[in-house]
């Protein structure tokens, strides 16, 4: 639809969002993206996004293996998790919905370097795995501040002190089934550590968001965001920033 308008109109928050960037080092580049979204018509215009590639990740609730560092739980969302897949759906026109999605890769690789619990956030409504039809519907609930309804509930939250969440952009601001988990999983007094995909956008208002919808959490200044077109090859980056922060 209006992706090439887009890419026009997103040309500086490209240059100031490729590529993977932790707040620690980037603060300035983060802070350029924000600014260049909220300057962004937020009507109907349609969202940037770009194909990502495919590699083998993890989508269901588990318990990590030897070595499993029992108070992290690493909680993500991510569009191939929530879609119903078609056989005819188009892996160019509809590019991350084809698993492993990038955040489900990048939640994959924190699970791995902090031997946490993965925990992936799904709707009971999947969403459409058409990217325009995906698009209206995220939109629509968007303009609605809707709560879509969720799957599950992390069991054993208490036993958590600290939490990895990732999530793409959506529409300059979170999935809104990020808010249901975030509402309805107290994470207050935990430390959270957040990690996001996104096209031309960069983190957009989603830090905001978050921060709105988790008041006691403990949130982080020390982000990890990577351009969507980067998540595929974005292993050693991710993991170089989860060991920074001491795991
Ligand atoms: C419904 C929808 C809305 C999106 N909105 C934005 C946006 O506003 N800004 C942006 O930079 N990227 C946007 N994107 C692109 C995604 O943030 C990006 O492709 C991300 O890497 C997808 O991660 P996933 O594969 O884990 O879902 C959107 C994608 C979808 C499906």
């Amino acid at each position: 639809m209006k992706r090439k308008v887009l890419t026009a109109i997103c040309i500086g928050a490209v240059l100031a969002t490729s590529g993977c960037n932790s707040s620690a080092d980037t603060e300035e580049d983060t802070t350029v993206a924000v600014g260049a979204e909220e300057n962004r018509d937020e009507g109907d215009t349609a969202p940037e996004t770009a194909p990502s590639s495919e590699i083998d990740g993890t989508t269901e609730t588990e318990e990590s293996g030897t070595g499993s560092n029992g108070d992290v739980l690493v909680a993500y969302f991510s569009w191939a998790d929530n879609a119903i897949l078609e056989d005819d759906v188009d892996a160019v026109s509809s590019p991350s919905v084809i698993p492993p999605g990038n955040v489900q890769q990048l939640a994959g690789w924190v699970q791995e370097e902090t031997g946490g619990d993965l925990f992936t956030i799904r709707v009971t409504d999947p969403y459409p795995s058409d990217w325009d039809a995906c698009l209206e519907r995220a939109n629509q609930e968007r303009g609605e501040d809707a709560r879509p309804e969720l799957q599950e509930r992390v069991e054993n939250l208490d036993d958590y002190d600290t939490v990895f969440l990732g999530y793409p952009n959506w529409w300059y601001g979170v999935p809104m089934p990020l808010l249901t988990f975030l509402e309805e999983n107290d994470l207050s007094d935990k430390q959270v550590y957040l990690f996001c995909s996104h096209g031309t956008g960069g983190l957009a208002q989603s830090v905001e968001l978050i921060t709105e919808a988790a008041p006691g959490a403990v949130i982080s200044d020390n982000i990890f965001d990577c351009y969507e077109e980067d998540a595929s090859s974005s292993r050693e980056d991710i993991q170089e920033w989860v060991a920074g922060i001491g795991y």
